[in-house]
């Protein structure tokens, strides 16, 4: 186990998944004073962001809303709640519906990596812009809310073990928030994430029985 200095000062042990993730609580109430640091936000995002996707297409895209007043702005969209204005940072995870226009980079870089030969690199592509290019619109939008919610818990994972809360919102007005900041059609919003340095800790909250949910080989009425 390695240890690292936090930006408080305080020295902790790297956190082992496992704790990361049974301490991990929607948090609320947040110290308005705190600042994250770019670096650390970055360190966040770029954890977040292996997350897995369709064609390992990364649809998504991030508006990093730190600014006093742009909070403001988006408090009453986001139903006044108060810990869009307290936190570090509200991330706007997005889905970008034209995702696959990167897709000759994404795989070009896997070639340069020797993960990938150019011919199947090129014969991706084709099939890729081909395939994501004709999909139906409420396809294409299910595609990017999947992935936009995987990268979003490994987003908030990762600000957890970095000793950072989080809250996911979907309580908030998609369409006053794509107006009030000016997002591009071919972005859908995901949901909005309160990053920042806790001022109380989140309510403990439970959950259902594991066979409540999981079932083994066959869905027939138990
Ligand atoms: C998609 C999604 C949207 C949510 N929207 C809100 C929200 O708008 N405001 C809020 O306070 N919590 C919101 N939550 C947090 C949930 O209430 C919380 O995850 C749930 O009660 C479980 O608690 P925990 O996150 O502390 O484990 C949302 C969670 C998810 C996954």
């Amino acid at each position: 186990m390695t240890t690292q200095m936090t930006t408080d000062g305080q020295v902790r042990a790297d956190a082992d998944f496992f704790q990361v993730v049974k301490e991990r609580r929607s948090v609320r109430v947040y110290d308005p004073n705190w600042t994250i640091p770019e670096d650390e936000l970055r360190d966040i995002l770029q954890t977040a962001i292996l997350a897995p996707s369709s064609s390992n297409l990364q649809p998504w895209r991030f508006l990093v809303i730190r600014d006093a007043e742009l909070k403001r702005k988006l408090l009453p969209i986001a139903n006044n709640q108060q810990q869009v204005v307290d936190a570090s940072a509200v991330i706007a995870v997005l889905g970008d519906l034209k995702s696959y226009e990167k897709a000759e980079s994404i795989y070009a870089s896997a070639v340069a990596a020797g993960y990938m030969s150019e011919e199947v690199k090129s014969d991706f592509v084709k099939r890729t812009v081909q395939i994501y290019g004709s999909l139906p619109e409420p396809v294409a939008k299910s595609i990017v809310q999947v992935d936009g919610g995987l990268v979003s818990m490994q987003l908030m994972l990762a600000a957890k073990a970095k000793g950072y809360d989080t809250v996911p919102m979907g309580g908030y007005n998609k369409e006053k928030f794509v107006e009030a900041f000016g997002v591009p059609d071919r972005y859908v919003p995901v949901m909005l994430i309160a990053l920042g340095k806790a001022a109380k800790e989140g309510h403990p909250t439970t959950r259902l029985p594991l066979d409540e949910v999981v079932f083994w080989d066959s869905m027939e009425q138990r």
